[in-house]
């Protein structure tokens, strides 16, 4: 492995990556995405401006060399909400062209992250026959931060690869286990009314919400979606409040739940539901730690 690690971010959204990279040997040296909100998240935080350019045409010579490429494309065309049409969803043409352009860059580590549903589809198959094809050994997990002792359920499916070594994923996973229980993430105020569901649309809703009650031990969440906030059912978990009243989780409050540090923040002036949108997208950090050092890397 050559000493300096340099990282590539695709599709990097509000930048899980760049934040599991913190304080680390890594320098990611250059993001992609196309949302200006996003962009305007990620550049606040890790002071790296996003290219904007679509990833469907982006050709080998536009990026720079670097050591890891990390993405984590558009999930829809393997979800089961966007019908899982795989291949033939126009969504799906930005990764099918990394993968295209993959034998013009040959990044040392590959790593990619995405739904579950993404196991069986064809753009895998297309994906992995390109990295054996190049030499890459590859290893796929999946991996739910509940497996961390978070009280969240987010499965997610990972690809790790590499060139120059077997990637081992560790099944070791008590170095970035967390104790706490669900009502010790829940820190906002109560009476926040941005975070209220109002009377009409809990009775109207209740029975798709996922409403939970933090003071029962066991009690987690489940996968929070883009579409949170907006879109009732099966987007993410509420919260039981004592006086039955029923709330959202804020979005600072997810960032902990996905392992973000407290030094990252949206920015002040974005409102809720940017956040939630953002944030429904992202990654456990902790998952992105744990694949970096499959191949060796700590952070
Ligand atoms: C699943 S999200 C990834 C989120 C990211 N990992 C994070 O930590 O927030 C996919 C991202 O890809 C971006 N995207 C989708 N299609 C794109 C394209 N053709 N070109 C560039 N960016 C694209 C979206 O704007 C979105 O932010």
């Amino acid at each position: 492995m050559s000493d300096q690690l340099t990282a590539v971010e695709f599709f990097s959204g509000i930048g899980a990556f760049a934040e599991a990279c913190r304080g680390s040997s890594i320098h990611v040296i250059a993001a992609y995405d196309q949302n200006e909100h996003a962009n305007k998240v990620y550049e606040s935080n890790f002071h790296l401006c996003p290219n904007r350019r679509n990833l469907e045409s982006l050709k080998a010579d536009d990026i720079p060399a670097a050591t890891i490429w990390w993405m984590s494309p558009p999930c829809t065309p393997f979800s089961r909400r966007g019908e899982q049409r795989d291949d033939s969803d126009p969504r799906a043409k930005a990764l099918i062209n990394l993968i295209e352009i993959l034998p013009d860059c040959l990044p040392e580590h590959f790593f990619l992250e995405n739904v579950s549903g993404f196991t069986e589809s064809r753009v895998k198959v297309r994906l992995v026959a390109m990295l054996q094809t190049l030499g890459y050994r590859y290893s796929s997990v999946e991996i739910c931060s509940s497996m961390f002792g978070i009280p969240m359920r987010r499965p997610r499916h990972f690809i790790v690869a590499s060139r120059v070594l077997d990637p081992v994923v560790s099944i070791d996973f008590e170095s970035l286990r967390d104790e706490r229980k669900l009502k010790d993430y829940l820190t906002a105020d109560e009476n926040d009314q941005r975070l209220a569901l109002i009377e009409s649309e809990l009775e109207r809703y209740r029975p798709v919400l996922n409403i939970v009650d933090p003071s029962e031990d066991e009690s987690y969440v489940i996968c929070f979606t883009r579409g949170y906030h907006k879109c009732r059912k099966a987007s993410g978990s509420l919260i039981q409040l004592p006086d039955g009243r029923v709330r959202f989780i804020s979005p600072k409050e997810i960032l902990d739940l996905f392992g973000f540090s407290d030094q990252f923040k949206f920015p002040s002036s974005m409102n809720y539901e940017t956040s939630w949108r953002l944030i429904g997208n992202s990654v456990d950090v902790r998952a992105i730690k744990l694949m970096l050092s499959a191949v060796g890397i700590s952070t």
